[in-house]
């Protein structure tokens, strides 16, 4: 390990530490920001005062790099080394170092706002800019004048602006550790292949053929796209003649990867066999594969972005931005010299690509970001002040306001309520956070918690369910339909008949559950219960009873959705098929093919349903259908025609230090009506950009 850059450096990183507050690492990737750091300053006895906290934007990451860790000091995961990600908690009393995501880090803040069990807070992967990053930045600024005495604060990136985040920081030092990357010679390809996998794919082959020994690292959008290169790979590899050239091991690498086959990605390559790596953008930056020599770069990625005037998220393969071509074209030159081929011309990266990422914090729905700076209760935190390193619109934050308000978890003064306050301790989206809150009134939370377990399991459960239609409907087959209901009642009913099977693996593995995903959705669910039985200060129901609402069609659960989903309701457009989203923008969707909701015998979608995402594929579709009942949806859209945005963003009067910006009290609208006017949002608009440009110049 004495050989990596930020090793040699140990001396001037600790003593600038000692120094400073907040610290700005940069250093190239590989260099050995993740492994070394936390074992320098646990080396240097910061351990004793505290944990050593290192935050991963990616979960695989933070379980990769803590594995990695735990090797070299010889422990056992999980004991002086451990790690902690949203559902999966490997720490014990004895954990000195601690790999964490940045989520789990901010709700640790929630139960302990100083975070006094931590001496030192790294800050990891900054340059990804995620959106939880982000607002651990605006924290820690906070906490480094709360605990100046007792807490070290790095912020560690690839490529981050270190001046920027500097400023940030009140000037705090940037170290930069230079890296010792070998040259990397650059290929352009004279036009953007018609089909990138196909390029990928002949590229591959063709280094693997004609080119001297070194690993090969190919950059895909998906697990799906990963899967297929994968295959075609390996068959035309299999087809080239043998001896003609040295053999080769394909291997995938993305986030739903199991941990063993992750492990195969990390081991050296066997003697005259060539790796080929197929990966998501995840080996960018956040993990780094060893040995590569060749990297193959299509230029894209795929990125989830939100559209708060339509509140709709699409997951689009976007063009990466040029730091992010860098950083893929630096992989080949870990070692020695390398090739990076880029299948697109060099005139459309100097004129397409986007200097920087765009982060997350401009692409994303803040309902939960928002509810969760709420529930801080700091009295010097106001969230429409709140202090991001890149702000973000003020569309973004009323389109969240309003989202809490419908939900009850703020009220009409945009102050918190008592339900809002609980939800904010969940570890889900606020609405089904709503739900489980609802459903605890209605006798129903062991059913809404089998349902927000089947949502929040991150890889999916059906073994097909990725893959075509077709292919999922075979799969389908055996397994209960939602009793018409739709999809949250499907998701609940397979949970139910796998309870009634006694948790039998065999029965996931004949109905083609994935029994990894299985489990661990009834981890989740354990966990949520518990979270639960807190929050509620006493026990609760929470068995697993098969069955149990299916006679009265699950009224007491879809009622429970219908206040979750407040913001996510539809009604069906008379003389058609098709929905109209209720709430602050009509939008005309459709239920998604892939849904188990159905038209009935005369061809009718019901009247009312609730969807857990808008999905734009480009048409917009809803994702994960419920219906609901008229009755439970009247009170909603009474409260919508309620709604006053000047109010509820009661910051934002704050904001207006003159009085002449403020514009009257909205009339009260009815619902068709709700969206606010456009005069009234540049008011806001102007207002905002006002006092962020005062801001800026102090
Ligand atoms: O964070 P940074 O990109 O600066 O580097 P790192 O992740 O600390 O990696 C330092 C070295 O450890 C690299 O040579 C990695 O290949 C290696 N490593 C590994 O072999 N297995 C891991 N799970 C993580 C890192
Ligand atoms: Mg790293």
């Amino acid at each position: 390990m004495a050989n990596l850059p930020i090793v040699q450096y140990e001396e001037k990183i600790i003593e600038t530490v000692e120094q400073n507050p907040v610290v700005v690492i940069i250093g190239e990737t590989g260099s050995g920001k993740s492994t070394q750091l936390s074992r320098m300053f646990h080396r240097r006895g910061y351990s004793k005062s505290g944990i050593i906290g290192i935050t991963q934007p990616r979960r695989v990451a933070a379980v990769s790099v803590a594995r990695r860790v735990a090797q070299e000091l010889r422990v056992q995961l999980g004991e002086e080394v451990g790690y902690a990600i949203r559902f999966e908690d490997r720490t014990s009393d004895n954990t000195r170092i601690k790999y964490l995501t940045d989520g789990v880090l901010l709700r640790e803040s929630l139960a302990n706002p100083e975070l006094n069990q931590y001496s030192v807070i790294i800050l990891d992967e900054a340059h990804e800019r995620s959106l939880n990053t982000d607002i651990l930045l605006g924290l820690m600024k906070r906490l480094v004048r709360l605990r100046a005495s007792n807490l070290k604060v790095l912020v560690t990136s690839a490529t981050l602006d270190g001046n920027k985040v500097s400023k940030f920081f009140s000037d705090c030092p940037v170290l930069t550790i230079p890296g010792k990357l070998y040259p990397v010679q650059i290929f352009y390809s004279n036009e953007r292949p018609s089909s990138y996998l196909e390029s990928s794919l002949k590229t591959a082959i063709d280094i693997h053929v004609g080119q001297p020994e070194g690993d090969i690292l190919i950059f895909m959008t998906g697990q799906d796209d990963i899967e297929k290169l994968v295959s075609k790979l390996e068959d035309k590899v299999q087809a080239l003649e043998e001896g003609s050239c040295m053999d080769a091991i394909i291997l995938p690498l993305h986030g739903s990867l199991p941990p063993e086959m992750q492990v195969r990605v990390f081991s050296p390559s066997p003697p005259d066999c060539r790796r080929i790596i197929v990966a998501t953008n995840i080996a960018e930056t956040s993990l780094t594969v060893d040995g590569v020599v060749y990297v193959i770069d299509a230029g894209y990625v795929k990125q989830r972005q939100y559209n708060p005037s339509t509140g709709m998220y699409s997951l689009d393969v976007v063009q990466i931005s040029k730091v992010q071509a860098s950083q893929r074209a630096g992989r080949a030159g870990r070692t020695r010299p390398g090739k990076c081929y880029r299948l697109y011309p060099s005139k459309v990266y100097e004129d397409n690509f986007l200097d920087v990422t765009v982060p997350e914090i401009q692409r994303s729905s803040l309902a939960g970001c928002v509810l969760y700076l709420k529930s801080l209760d700091l009295p010097d935190i106001d969230i429409l002040k709140f202090d991001f390193l890149d702000p973000p619109s003020s569309e973004t934050l009323e389109d969240a306001l309003k989202q809490l308000y419908l939900i009850d978890a703020i009220d009409e003064h945009g102050t918190i309520t008592n339900v809002g306050q609980k939800m904010a301790e969940l570890p889900l989206e606020p609405s089904l956070s709503r739900t489980l809150m609802e459903a605890n009134n209605y006798g129903c939370l062991s059913q809404a918690l089998t349902v927000a377990a089947m949502l929040s399991a991150e890889t999916s459960l059906l073994s097909g369910w990725s893959k075509t239609e077709k292919k999922r409907k075979h799969t389908m087959s055996n397994l209960p339909d939602g009793s018409g209901f739709g999809d949250h009642i499907q998701l609940l009913q397979i949970f139910e008949r796998w309870d009634q099977s006694d948790y039998d693996i065999g029965w996931c593995k004949d109905n083609d559950l994935q029994v990894r995903g299985m489990l661990f959705v009834k981890d989740i669910r354990k966990q949520l219960s518990q979270i639960m039985q807190k929050i509620a200060k006493g026990p609760l129901d929470v068995r697993a009873h098969g069955k149990s609402e299916e006679k009265q069609g699950y009224k007491n659960l879809r009622k429970a959705l219908c206040v979750g989903f407040a913001n996510q309701l539809a009604e069906r457009k008379i003389h058609h098929n098709g929905y109209r989203t209720l709430g602050f923008k009509a939008q005309v969707v459709q239920v998604h093919p892939s849904s188990v909701l159905k038209p009935d015998e005369l061809g009718k979608f019901p009247d009312y349903v609730v969807y857990h995402e808008l999905i734009a594929t480009p048409r917009p579709y809803m994702r994960n259908v419920c219906s609901v009942e008229m009755r439970w949806v009247m009170p909603i859209i009474n409260k919508l025609g309620t709604l006053d945005v000047h109010k509820l963003s009661g910051g934002l009067g704050h904001i207006d230090e003159e009085p002449e910006e403020k514009a009257p009290d909205l009339p009260k609208k009815g619902a068709n009506v709700a969206a606010i006017p456009d005069d009234r949002k540049s008011q806001i608009q102007a207002a905002r950009e006002r006092f962020l440009a005062r801001k800026g110049k102090k």
